[in-house]
């Protein structure tokens, strides 16, 4: 039963059937015909028309008794066990949320109107029976008139348990989402992402969908016996992939916020591997660690340079390693008539801003693939010069860092260049893969 039906009936007016369609227009003029359900006929030949309830409408109908069109004869009456129409049950998520609402808000005798219509959510993330609503929703006053109801039917419309508002992402190293959890007892949600199961607090912890191709890449390195260290671990998106499906022997996951590091230990044990990963909680620039990894993760963006003299120090220095470095770079478009124009979906907000499973707006963009239309080589074949640049000056970075560490001739080649997503326009978040060995006397 919808909120505010008395007993499963409707409350309607019934009219002459040949005053029927008449009286539709003037109550959906009106806005107070309940198009949730049909017009039907009535014992005695008439036809009922549902119509909102509340103190608002029950003054027009009132008005439409004393004043309204003469030869519009109707009567009130309520309908047992109304049929939804048609609209109704081919309305998207969101169209249902914002009839609710509005039956709500009519309720309360109040007037609907084009700001608050605004202000429901037209887009939303799930996250199992949680829903993550944006930012710019429900900011209006009136809301706060429908009290705890309010988000039990926001809750009930879009059918889940629970339902959080994302806030600001505040600035600096740390990450907090400045998630709001509005009806339900906690935060913790899960996911499976290539087999891989991940819990984290959503008001608490990021998730990265964007991130989505480079985990699958990551997932297929041939990393057998190898030892990684993650220097910037999060909730494990990238050790857990390293562990479970490249087979890395053992991983350091560095992280400093305390809520991802209780989401990296749940992770790795909902995944069996706790006994193959050691967390150091705090910041990676103080790891006691070294000469012990074949692999390095720096999965950090705008930039992970300070993680870069850490990577070298933990690399094995008799063997050396891979490094993955990632890195936002930007590349300025060339004037139009050297270079096609930049396709309108690169000019999109940075992917941070969001997580989990976007529904019913655009869709989130998950792989360069996807952001381009064009594909992938068409976006490595645009932008490739500016890339190669930074790559082949962090090449050279890396090895003035291992031979200024370890006091002898190092080697880095580069060995691909993955472009994860676009972060802004004109910016690309980018991973160097660079191999990394000391130069063996001759
Ligand atoms: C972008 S997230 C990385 C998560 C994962 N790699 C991804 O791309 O989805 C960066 C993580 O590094 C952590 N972090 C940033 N600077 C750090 C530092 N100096 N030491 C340890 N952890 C750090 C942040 O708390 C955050 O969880």
């Amino acid at each position: 039963m919808a909120a505010g039906d008395r007993g499963g009936t409707v409350l309607a007016l019934a009219t002459e059937p040949r005053f029927a369609q008449r009286l539709r227009r003037y109550l959906e003029e009106e806005q107070i015909l309940d198009v949730r359900y049909r017009l039907q006929k009535v014992p005695g030949g008439s036809v009922a028309l549902p119509v909102l309830e509340g103190k608002l409408v029950e003054q027009r109908l009132q008005e439409l008794q004393e004043s309204g069109p003469r030869e519009l004869p109707c009567r009130l009456l309520r309908i047992q066990s109304p049929i939804p129409s048609k609209a109704a049950s081919v309305r998207t998520p969101a169209q249902k949320l914002c009839s609710e609402l509005q039956r709500m808000v009519l309720g309360l005798g109040e007037s609907w109107s084009e700001e608050l219509e605004r202000d429901v959510p037209h887009s939303w993330q799930r996250h199992g029976d949680l829903v993550l609503l944006s930012e710019d929703s429900f900011s209006a006053a009136l809301w706060t008139k429908l009290g705890s109801a309010l988000w039990e039917t926001v809750a009930s419309a879009l059918g889940a348990q629970r339902l959080a508002r994302r806030g600001r992402v505040l600035p600096g190293g740390m990450r907090f989402p400045s998630v709001t959890l509005l009806l339900g007892q906690d935060g913790w949600v899960e996911h499976v992402d290539n087999g891989i199961r991940y819990t984290f607090d959503v008001t608490k912890c990021m998730f990265s969908p964007g991130n989505i191709t480079e985990k699958l890449r990551v997932a297929s390195l041939p990393c057998a016996g190898e030892v990684l260290v993650d220097l910037y671990a999060g909730i494990g998106y990238f050790t857990l992939p390293y562990l479970v499906h490249a087979a890395a022997a053992f991983a350091h996951a560095c992280e400093w916020n305390h809520h991802a590091v209780e989401a990296l230990r749940r992770n790795l044990a909902l995944n069996g591997v706790q006994d193959r990963c050691h967390i150091h909680h705090g910041d990676n620039r103080q790891l006691q660690l070294q000469d012990v990894a074949d692999r390095v993760n720096l999965g950090l963006i705008p930039s992970s340079e300070e993680g870069w003299p850490v990577a070298c120090r933990v690399l094995k220095k008799g063997t050396g390693g891979v490094l993955h470095i990632h890195h936002n770079v930007e590349a300025l478009p060339a004037p139009s008539c050297l270079q096609p124009a930049v396709p309108m979906n690169e000019q999109r907000p940075p992917e941070d801003s969001s997580s989990g499973e976007q529904e019913d707006g655009q869709r989130e963009l998950q792989s360069p693939e996807e952001m381009e239309g064009g594909g992938k080589e068409m976006l490595a074949a645009r932008v490739r010069p500016v890339w190669q640049r930074w790559a082949e000056a962090t090449a050279a970075r890396i090895r003035g860092l291992l031979e200024e560490l370890h006091g002898q001739p190092w080697q880095t080649s580069i060995l691909h260049i993955e472009a994860v997503k676009s972060y802004a326009p004109h910016v690309h978040h980018i991973v160097l893969d660079l191999e990394c060995r000391p130069t063996l006397p001759a």
